[in-house]
Formats: structure tokens, C-alpha cells, sequence
């Protein structure tokens, strides 16, 4: 499998001559950062050998390299999730792809429900650490030492550097964030209100359907991670869960995710 990230990343050198140190993973109904960047190059993904292709409404299928502010940035607008069926395997690798084109920070977003009785719908929270509950490692089968470690370390998953500079822009700029902890979810089915419960019982402040596995692989990889979470639902209502509601919650977070993706990235 490492192959083929090689071969993803030696076509992407070939087809793309910027050489960015910071990638972007964009979540559900965030894809719009992509429109504050400047001098950009799109390679679809459906072009990236061996790059799985996103089959989720509202996420687009797309590299976008450019700059955001003064920095060359790498986005993944549109990602990949275990439960459209691709296996940890596949998923791992547009992540290792980055470290191979010579990424060093990767920063994560997804649209997250809240469990957190102190969480409103619109919400940014800063991931302080996460639970995987996802019924597999992405790093489970036989190690590549070329790649990282057998047994990565995950004390620090989420950089305390880059949580400090987060906290920065948002005194800054007025932006109220959320510090908490991450659970992710195979889904693609909601959570059932009891779910919700042990889930929050566990120690959780907001739970979604992604970023689990591709903070474990960077990890594993060396790359500093930071990671957010756009608050679209809150278990606490009681009320239905659908996919056009979190997109058009996440659509209202849009802006401010913007501006602290853009000020951090600034900072870096
Ligand atoms: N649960 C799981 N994934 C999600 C949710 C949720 O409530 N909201 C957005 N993604």
C-alpha cells in the first residue's frame, strides 16, 4: 500500500510544481476556505492514481494547492470516510501521500454532533485528544518502517503548539472556541439517542464520522496535527438528525473556521 502513495505522490510532483509544508482536510459543508486561496492548482482526485474517490454530497473531490494568506497550502477539499467502504488501508493514503510530498502540518475540520450540554449548534471546538471507536486501527496489519514506528505514541495526538496558537488567533479575533474531546463513529447511521449518552459517559464533547483514522495516520507518519470540529446538531435536542442540517450549520461556522484556518496557518 505504501507504493501506492509513492506513485500518487511522484504523479502529483510530476503534475503540480508547488511544494507546500501545511495540508488542509476539509469536513462536510466546509469546502469553501478553497475560495480564499489565491494562484490555485486543482487536480481532481479522480486524476491521482490509487487516491480513493469522495462519494459524499457536499464534499468535493478535489487537491487544491495555492496560497491561503502568505502561505502555499495543500487542501483536500472533500474527504474520504470508512463508511463509504473504503478500508483504513485506502483511507491512509492521500495522508501518507502528504508526508511523501513533504507536508510537516496537517490541520483536520469535520462536522461533529455535540455532546456537551455547554455546545451550540455553530460551535468551533478545538480537539484536545480523541477516542477511537472505530472498530479497527488504520494501523493494524504488518508495520512500515519506512513509514513510522510499530507502536506510535498518541499522548500528544493534537499539538499543544498548535492548540496555543489557535487560542491566540481566537483572542485576537473574537472567536469563541470549544477545547474537548473527540469520539469518532463508523456510522454512516446517526447516533440513537442512548448512543448518545455512552458516548458522552465516556468522556466525549462532540462525535463524528471521520478525522479518527487520518490523525492516527499522520501521527504514525510524523506530521503535527490540529484538528477542529464544526458543532452542526446537539444530541441534547432530541431531534432528528439529517445531512442537510449539519451542512447548513457547518455553512454558518464557514467564516470563522476560515478566518482561524487562515490566521493559524499565518502563525505557522
Ligand atoms: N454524529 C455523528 N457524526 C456527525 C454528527 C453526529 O451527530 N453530526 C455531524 N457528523
Amino acid at each position: 500500500m505504501y507504493e501506492h502513495s509513492l506513485q500518487a505522490a511522484e504523479w502529483i510532483k510530476r503534475h503540480c510544481p508547488k511544494r507546500p509544508e501545511i495540508a488542509v482536510v476539509l469536513g462536510s459543508g466546509l469546502g469553501a476556505l478553497v475560495n480564499d486561496m489565491t494562484e490555485i492548482q486543482v487536480i481532481p482526485y479522480r486524476e491521482i492514481p490509487h487516491f480513493p474517490v469522495s462519494t459524499v454530497e457536499g464534499h468535493n473531490g478535489n487537491l487544491v494547492f495555492g496560497r491561503l494568506g502568505d502561505k502555499e497550502v495543500m487542501v483536500m477539499q472533500g474527504r474520504f470516510h470508512y463508511y463509504e467502504g473504503y478500508s483504513m488501508k485506502e483511507l491512509a493514503v492521500p495522508i501518507r501521500t502528504m508526508k511523501l510530498l513533504g507536508i510537516k502540518t496537517l490541520l483536520l475540520s469535520n462536522a461533529a454532533g455535540g455532546l456537551n450540554p455547554d455546545y451550540r449548534i455553530g460551535d468551533i471546538m478545538v480537539l484536545q485528544d480523541h477516542i477511537n471507536l472505530f472498530p479497527e486501527n488504520p494501523l493494524r496489519g504488518k508495520n512500515d518502517d519506512r513509514i513510522g514506528p510499530r507502536f506510535p505514541d498518541m499522548t500528544e495526538v493534537y499539538s499543544k503548539r498548535l492548540r496555543n496558537l489557535a487560542d491566540q488567533v481566537a483572542e485576537e479575533y473574537h472567536i469563541k472556541l470549544q477545547r474537548g474531546v473527540f469520539v469518532g463513529w463508523q456510522g454512516p447511521s446517526f447516533e440513537t439517542p442512548a448512543e448518545y449518552r455512552m458516548l458522552r459517559s465516556l468522556g466525549a464533547d462532540a462525535v463524528s464520522m471521520s478525522t479518527v483514522p487520518e490523525a492516527i495516520i499522520a501521527r504514525h507518519a510524523g506530521l503535527e496535527v490540529f484538528g477542529i470540529s464544526v458543532i452542526t446538531n446537539v444530541a441534547q435536542a432530541g431531534e432528528e438528525n439529517s445531512h442537510k442540517e449539519v451542512q447548513d450549520a457547518a455553512g454558518m461556522a464557514q467564516p470563522r473556521m476560515t478566518l482561524l484556518f487562515k490566521e493559524l496557518i499565518s502563525k505557522l
